[in-house]
């Protein structure tokens, strides 16, 4: 037999435990220094977590949850093993499960207790449930959009922003409606319905560009309905996991919309992300100039300073490890070689740093937007690894380019900039890049991988690729 108030106070602790772990995680993630042990102790949190629900009197039979740690467990491993680029849909899909499984716990929570359900309680209640069910079905959306099985370009109409805020309008209507009168069980359907319709309406006009700050966004949503979850269950432990990943979430949005320069409202209703034919086939029309990975070879090998932007190319090609020879190369002929990352380069938050850190490139050499743009002047080389909205000198000077007003990496102000890319298509903006027609720039045009292998072998001196 259990003892229930031991084992209450058991849990508890347990759960004391856990959430201190998950507030040490969120700290240590912020460098990547110490990025290892935050996801450790986010982990030894979660399990705590489960093993302290696990301990709650209030479970009569473990058959049913045996079967669902089996078939969570089954379903998890393989999307864990995504490849890296696939992580921001890999997210959306994580944030649509999370905020399914509130929205069902609401139900079954409202259906429970009415009609006997305080006002706070109803407050609540609602609060998880229309978030839970809007979260759920953007969520659905953005993966879909980012995994390309829904065009990625924004679905627009006329009257679009007013349609979608009269369905939100009316889910709210309905939960005050339900808070006054907790009886009306008949109104309970439509309050999580209709928000369900409007998580997919909300995310069809935002551009595939931007979903990954949607992502954060509906983050931060599931976040909020699982603090709002936490006090329908009276459970401190969701409230602070909850509010965490709520904040988180949020702050995270507003990081990347500044790194686009970019407002909340221009990413919800801007229909960014279009790619312009104009502008792409523009491109084809001018001139630029292109060298051979011997010729590249010899110019890095002559420098004294060389900057490394790497961007999205590099994580398609999974480039780092050759990127990390190419380092190791030009350090050991006395090169300075540093490595300029861009708060949005590749597709999710610190995408470069993780794969950098892969490549065991030690973390002082990566410096951020705001620490290495000034070096570009004095910068010999840039070289440009599959990075291309995020060097855009456009950003800078022409207005009516999509990304004006975006930070930049100053590229185009080192003495010669070599950009390896496949072709001149453009990058996920969809717009041409200057850069690619000044003097001073040529380009290496192959694999990110492949070219980069070609490099170290030309600075071994054993290269013959041309
Ligand atoms: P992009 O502008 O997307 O450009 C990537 C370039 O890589 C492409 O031009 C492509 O040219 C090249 N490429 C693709 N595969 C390659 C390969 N195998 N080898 C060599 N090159 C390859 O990348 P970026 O500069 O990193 O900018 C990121 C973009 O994503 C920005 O527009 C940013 O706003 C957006 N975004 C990012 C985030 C986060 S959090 N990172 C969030 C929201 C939006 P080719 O096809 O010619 O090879």
């Amino acid at each position: 037999m259990i003892n229930l108030p031991a084992t209450t106070h058991v849990i508890e602790v347990i759960y004391l435990i856990a959430s201190a772990l998950f507030i040490l995680a969120l700290k240590w993630m912020i460098s990547p220094a110490t990025a290892r042990r935050g996801i450790l102790a986010g982990e030894i949190g979660m399990v705590l977590a489960i093993a302290g629900t696990l301990l709650h009197h209030g479970i009569v039979d473990y058959k049913w949850i045996a079967i669902a740690l089996v078939l969570g467990t089954v379903i998890g491993i393989p999307l864990g093993k995504v490849h890296m680029t696939a992580v921001p849909q890999r997210t959306a899909l994580s944030h649509a499960f999370g905020s399914l499984c509130v929205t069902l716990v609401g139900t079954a929570e409202f259906y429970l207790r009415s009609p006997e359900v305080p006002r706070f309680m109803m407050s609540v209640l609602s609060l998880e449930v229309i978030l839970g069910a809007l979260t759920f079905t953007g969520s659905l959306m953005a993966a879909g959009k980012l995994q390309e099985i829904l065009p990625q370009r924004p679905i627009t109409y006329k009257g679009q922003n007013l349609v979608n805020l009269s369905f939100l309008a009316v889910s709210i209507a309905l939960a005050v409606y339900l808070v006054l009168h907790p009886g009306a069980k008949q109104f309970f359907p439509f309050m999580v319905g209709i928000p369900l319709v409007f998580g997919v309406l909300m995310v069809i006009p935002i551009g595939g560009a931007d979903m990954p700050t949607v992502i954060s966004l509906l983050n931060s949503y599931a976040g909020l309905s699982a603090a709002a979850m936490g006090f329908v269950l009276n459970s401190k432990l969701l409230i602070i996991a909850g509010a965490l990943d709520g904040s988180s979430g949020f702050i995270l949005s507003v990081i990347m919309s500044k790194a686009m320069n970019r407002s909340f409202t221009n990413v919800l209703f801007g229909a960014f992300g279009q790619v312009q034919p104009a502008a792409a086939a523009g491109a084809e029309e001018k001139t630029v100039r292109s060298a051979t990975a011997e010729e590249a070879a010899q110019i890095l090998a002559a420098a004294n300073k060389v900057v490394i932007v790497p961007g999205y190319g590099m994580a398609v090609a999974q480039a780092q490890h050759k990127v990390r020879e190419l380092y190791d190369a030009l350090t050991k002929r006395g090169v300075d070689v540093k490595f300029a990352i861009h708060p949005v380069a590749g597709r999710m938050p610190g995408h470069m740093n993780v794969l950098l850190a892969e490549a065991d490139i030690p973390y002082d050499k990566l410096l951020d937007m705001d620490e290495i743009n000034s070096d570009f002047p004095q910068t010999d080389v840039a070289l440009v690894i599959g990075a291309n909205d995020v060097t855009n000198p456009a950003a800078r000077t022409d207005a009516s380019s999509p990304i004006f007003g975006m930070p930049i990496l100053d590229v185009d102000k080192a003495r010669t900039v070599m950009v390896i890319k496949r072709s001149m298509s453009p990058g996920f903006a969809g717009i041409d890049n200057p850069l690619y027609y000044l003097d001073r720039t040529l380009m290496l045009f192959g694999d990110a991988k492949a070219f980069v292998g070609s490099i170290v072998r030309e600075l071994a001196g054993g290269g013959s690729h041309g």
